[in-house]
């Protein structure tokens, strides 16, 4: 295991800001995974899990270890749909791996960057479908006992862009593989979809031309973050009272909104409200609210974390003055 100093992270994170990280490691095994633990506990620093970084923001340097999860290897059982990958896989190419395999139930998934270990963290969902649905089991390593845990989907309390590798109580647990369990039987689910107007203007009779259309539709709403700097949506979606629903309709009458399987609950789309309260294209410093997406913050060449955190933390004041809603980042903040 080999342990760089003084590395800067801009590389590591796909909004591409510059920090420094006392000390870095990619791991290549679980007995590496181990290793750098026992590393960051001998020097007394903290630790950070990273993937492939786009689903983070550095807003300053970091003092401990980062632990940069590299164990690769996938295992697709094609006769009974039991696929198993390590942690530093890159999730598309597992997408696409599966397709080829002809095992379904990741084609909405498509695109989603960063790596398979970092999947399961916040459930990754996109177009109706999340990562729980075809969880088996996840595993890794304890970090507070050094040994192996195994959780099934039930165990990691999956929710809406959550789960227990979120929370205190799953905070050391680092996911070395995930197992998931696909379908030989396609059975689309295209209810999301088919609100999208290329929906409607496109074919999509097999995995491959729902995995094209996928992948064409985040291309055009999306800014490319190998091309431009981000992290996909800053924000999560925030939740309201059936009654708060009703309230906001009667002062917004364009109003957006979904429902739940909860009739009492209702999920607004937090693009709508940014995007009601102009803020497209609006800056600080080097950071900047996407013209194609409201909820999509970017770096335009040089941004700061800490610029982008500033106009962040500008966008969630002005959401709650216009409609009380407290909006929560969806991107980890260190
Ligand atoms: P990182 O950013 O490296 O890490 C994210 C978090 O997971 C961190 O807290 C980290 O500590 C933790 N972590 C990483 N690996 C592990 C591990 N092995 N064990 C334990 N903890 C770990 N997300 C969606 O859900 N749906 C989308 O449609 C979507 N679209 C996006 C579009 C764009 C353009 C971008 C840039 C991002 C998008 N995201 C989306 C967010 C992002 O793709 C996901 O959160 C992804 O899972 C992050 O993977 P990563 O490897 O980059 O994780
Ligand atoms: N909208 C606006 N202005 C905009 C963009 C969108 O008003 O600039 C409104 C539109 O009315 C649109 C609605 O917001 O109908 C929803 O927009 P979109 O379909 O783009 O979805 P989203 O709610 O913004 C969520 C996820 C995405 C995921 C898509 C597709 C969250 C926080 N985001 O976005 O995930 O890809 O749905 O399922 O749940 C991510 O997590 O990083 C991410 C990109």
């Amino acid at each position: 295991m080999l342990v760089y100093e003084n590395v800067d992270l801009q590389p590591h994170n796909s909004f591409g800001v510059s920090a420094n990280a006392r000390y870095f490691s990619a791991v290549n095994s679980f007995e590496e995974l181990r290793r750098a633990f026992q590393f960051a506990k001998e020097k007394r620093i903290p630790t950070y899990v990273l993937g492939e970084g786009s689903n983070v923001l550095f807003s300053r340097d970091f003092p401990g270890l980062i632990i940069k999860m590299a164990l690769t290897g996938v295992e697709i059982d094609q006769a009974s749909g039991v696929v198993r990958a390590a942690a530093g896989e890159n999730w598309h190419a597992l997408v696409s791996s599966c397709i080829g395999e002809s095992l379904y139930g990741l084609e909405n998934l498509a695109l989603i960057p960063g790596s398979v270990g970092a999947a399961p963290v916040q459930n990754i969902g996109a177009y109706g479908i999340e990562i729980a649905s075809v969880i088996k089991h996840v595993e890794g390593l304890d970090t507070r006992t050094g040994e192996r845990f195994i959780l099934d989907a039930k165990g990691c309390c999956f929710d809406y862009r959550d789960s227990i590798f979120k929370k205190a109580q799953g905070a050391h647990f680092v996911i070395s593989e995930v197992t998931l369990q696909l379908h030989q039987d396609w059975m689309p689910d295209l209810s999301y979809l088919s609100r999208d107007k290329e929906f409607t203007e496109t074919l999509v009779e097999t995995p491959e031309q729902l995995f094209s259309l996928v992948c064409r539709v985040r291309r055009r709403k999306l800014p490319d973050p190998r091309l431009v700097g981000n992290a996909g949506s800053f924000f999560k979606n925030p939740f309201v009272s059936a009654e708060c629903l009703e309230e906001l309709k009667t002062r917004y009458r364009d109003l957006v909104w979904f429902d739940t399987n909860d009739p009492g609950v209702k999920k607004l789309p937090a693009a709508w409200l940014l995007d009601k309260l102009g803020w497209k294209g609006q800056k600080h410093g080097g950071a900047e609210v996407s013209s194609m997406h409201a909820l999509v913050l970017i770096n335009t060449a040089s941004a700061t974390g800490e610029e982008i955190s500033v106009l962040a933390d500008r966008m969630v004041a002005s959401v709650f003055d216009e409609f009380g809603i407290v909006l929560e980042p969806e991107v980890r903040i260190l």
